[in-house]
């Protein structure tokens, strides 16, 4: 069959970011994931989990939980590569 996963550009992440109306897409490790339907799970709030809406998380993501796997957690909010 024909290749179905998005290429995602920095403009398409960044326009993701939640408001408006918008998903909030957040990329991790050149993989970008849906993260809205996980913002009432998160056990560190909602607060927190938005500071990744529309941007790379790495950083906060591995300065937080690194022990966390986020690919298992949120595979089927997969969204496309970088
Ligand atoms: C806690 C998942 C992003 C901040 C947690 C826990 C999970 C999780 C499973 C519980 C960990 C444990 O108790 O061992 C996720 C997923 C994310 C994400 C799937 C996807 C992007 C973030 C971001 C931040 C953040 C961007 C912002 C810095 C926190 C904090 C806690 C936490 C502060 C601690 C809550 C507490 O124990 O009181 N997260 N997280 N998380 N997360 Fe996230």
């Amino acid at each position: 069959g024909v290749p179905s996963v998005l290429r995602v550009t920095p403009k398409q992440l960044k326009h993701n970011n939640g408001t408006e109306g918008r998903p909030a897409w957040s990329s991790f490790q050149g993989k970008v994931y849906n993260i809205t339907p996980y913002f009432p799970f998160h056990p560190g709030g909602e607060l927190e989990l938005g500071r990744a809406a529309g941007k790379d998380c790495e950083k906060l993501f591995m300065g937080m939980h690194p022990w966390v796997n986020l690919e298992k957690m949120l595979g089927k909010c997969f969204v496309g590569t970088m």
